[in-house]
């Protein structure tokens, strides 16, 4: 039993979550539940690994074991009923960067890329950084019977509608971040024959595979038929379930011949697939020892799914949280309050004092909504929803 009531003072530390508020947000004075990573111990197994390690004396260049990518590959079969050849699995140092070396490794400048906003915002902004276009089509906005959001969905008419010869490639964020939506097969099928037909690659970021809620079962894009397969690259990491995302650890899945081999010589040539020391620990620790630990933070967590879905409910009927099927965080639909963003987000960080993520920051399509963070003490949780409710604006 893993205590995740325990409150962790993490100032000092150069956590994002505190050190970046005031650049962020403009004020340090807030509950900062934003970054999504979780506010609850990196489990011990991750600890004394790291450790084992450090009792040698040296800490120099090292291959990566044989066991390593078998290790992950047995992970996915029996977790998410995917097999995976070892040798179509790559070390890459965070989804960031292996988007950024995929998008500059297989794209020409002119090509276009599609995205669904609202969506993870780095899914705009790597492609403008490195000056392609990206094309938005839209998730549709499925309403519950109060008229608040209750689902998104893919529009797949729209979708046939931009696709065009300069459209190459497209990034889906599967589980979906912000609004914790778990891809069903139909979806994604559908999906994967309108892309096949295109003949676009797909950049699939399954961040948050892990994380998903009520005994359901992540489905990997690339597994829902030969063709999907044929035409993804998969990114994947233990960072966000295992809560080491300072480690730096993560993968990429391709296995296609004809798209893995001349990338994976690529990043070898490069060396931008060796992981450190620390993240192969890291890894077959949590893969090898994580089963038990991320069964017991799934359930703590479905707790704060009801616990905050109550609580807001009942007591600030004018907000709705979308019960996310994966992922940590609650999509808040706020919309009904009638703000403009700017108001919603000045009423949040100086009437409640509460930081959430500004949901303008996953496309405009995000105006009228905030992300909580809700992988954290059940205790803050509910003090930030004293606070929304203390300060009459919400
Ligand atoms: C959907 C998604 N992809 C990628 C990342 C970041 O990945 P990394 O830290 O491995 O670069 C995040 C972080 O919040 C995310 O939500």
């Amino acid at each position: 039993m893993y205590d995740f009531d325990e409150i962790i003072d993490r100032h000092g530390t150069g956590t994002e979550k505190y050190a970046d508020l005031q650049m962020m947000f403009g004020t340090q004075d807030v509950l900062p539940l934003w970054v999504a990573d979780m506010d609850f111990k990196t489990p011990d197994f991750v600890y004394e690994a790291i450790r084992k390690r450090m009792e040698h004396p040296i800490l120099s260049y090292t291959s990566i074991p044989d066991d390593y990518f078998p290790t992950i590959s047995s992970w996915m079969e029996w977790l998410h009923g995917w097999k995976v050849d070892p040798g179509d699995i790559r070390y890459m140092p965070g989804l960031v960067k292996a988007q950024a070396f995929v998008l500059n490794y297989f794209l020409q400048k002119g090509d276009r890329i599609i995205i669904q906003p609202p969506v993870y915002h780095r899914f705009a902004q790597i492609p403008r950084t490195n000056g392609f276009e990206t094309v938005s089509n839209p998730l549709l906005r499925i309403e519950d019977e109060d008229g608040f959001l209750d689902h998104y969905e893919m529009n797949f008419d729209e979708l046939e509608n931009l696709i065009d010869d300069s459209t190459k490639l497209l990034i889906l964020c599967n589980p979906h971040n912000p609004s914790g939506r778990a891809w069903d097969r139909a979806t994604l099928e559908r999906l994967a024959e309108i892309v096949t037909r295109h003949n676009l690659l797909v950049l699939s970021d399954e961040i948050n595979a892990e994380t998903v809620f009520y005994g359901k079962r992540h489905i990997p894009f690339a597994s829902v038929s030969p063709e999907a397969a044929a035409c993804t690259i998969t990114m994947m990491a233990p960072s966000k379930t295992f809560n080491i995302a300072g480690i730096v650890s993560s993968y990429i899945v391709i296995q296609n011949p004809a798209l893995r081999d001349k990338f994976f010589q690529w990043l070898d040539e490069n060396s931008f697939d060796l992981p450190s020391i620390f993240a192969i620990e890291a890894t077959m620790a949590c893969y090898k020892k994580g089963a038990a630990w991320r069964d017991e933070v799934l359930r703590y967590i479905e707790g704060n799914i009801d616990y905050v879905d109550g609580r807001i409910r009942a007591e600030l009927p004018r907000i709705r949280g979308v019960r996310p099927q994966a992922s940590p965080t609650i999509w808040l639909d706020c919309t009904k309050l009638g703000y403009t963003q700017p108001e919603l987000m000045h009423n949040l960080l100086y009437e409640a004092k509460v930081a959430f993520n500004d949901g303008t920051q996953f496309g405009p399509e995000g105006a009228g909504y905030l992300r909580m963070n809700i992988a954290g003490p059940r205790s803050v949780l509910g003090e930030a929803i004293d606070l929304l409710k203390a300060s009459g604006k919400f």
